[in-house]
């Protein structure tokens, strides 16, 4: 890898298994990155424990100190902007963010959400996907827009649903899609493949099919 490793802060709220698949590619390589920072805002996050497990720098910003979320969403960007970061990436981060914030990272803050958006947008998106009859689901990457869930769509994967899937079944089927997609989104983004133009995200200087990444298996397609 030739390129200086560019700066990026992931912030998070749970599990942190996205946060891993990342450290995964940085480690192999692949990924051109130094992991300045991981922020959460849930001090009791398992994710926390991943990251000081890989040596590297943990901070909290717990949202239930600030009275409310402009107060959170300012104490977070300056617990962000401190690392100077060229992207931010919100790797299982559980809170919605106010428009200043979004505003302030727009074009540079990354999201990764599990469902084919703008299907199921926000919580609960696997027993959603089952209960609506959905024939696929998936994951989306996307740069953060002002909607929740919302914004220039990077990347998509799609998985089939099956017949006997439970929301445990099909979460984890789409959560190995989040860990391919999510450290390839930024892949391209720090090497400087990616741009938006009319909230269109292209990847170098083309439109992406809405799907273009979709994995979707002959036992799924129709
Ligand atoms: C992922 O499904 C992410 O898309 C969602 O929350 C889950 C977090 O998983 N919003 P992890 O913390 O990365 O393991």
């Amino acid at each position: 890898m030739d390129a200086a490793p560019a700066p990026l802060v992931i912030v998070i709220s749970g599990r942190g298994s996205n946060l891993q698949a990342i450290l995964d590619e940085v480690r192999a390589g692949r990924l051109p990155a130094a992991i300045r920072a991981v922020i959460s805002n849930n001090p009791a996050a398992p994710g926390l424990d991943v990251a000081r497990a890989a040596g590297l720098n943990t901070e909290i910003v717990d949202h239930r100190d600030y009275p409310d979320r402009a107060g959170f969403d300012r104490a977070l960007m300056e617990a962000i902007d401190r690392h100077a970061p060229r992207l931010v990436v919100l790797a299982g981060f559980m809170r919605i963010l106010g428009a200043e914030f979004i505003n302030h990272y727009t074009g540079r803050l990354m999201n990764i959400h599990p469902s084919l958006l703008p299907a199921f947008r926000g919580l609960n998106t696997h027993a959603r996907a089952l209960a609506a009859g959905a024939r696929q689901h998936g994951a989306s990457v996307h740069f953060v827009g002002n909607e929740v869930d919302g914004g220039p769509l990077i990347s998509q994967a799609a998985v089939p649903v099956l017949a006997d899937d439970d929301s445990a079944g099909l979460a984890a089927r789409v959560l190995e899609q989040e860990h391919r997609i999510l450290p390839l989104a930024i892949r391209w983004y720090l090497e400087g493949r990616l741009s938006v133009r009319d909230g269109r995200v292209l990847l170098d200087g083309r439109v992406q099919p809405e799907q273009g990444l979709a994995t979707l298996s002959p036992a799924g397609a129709h």
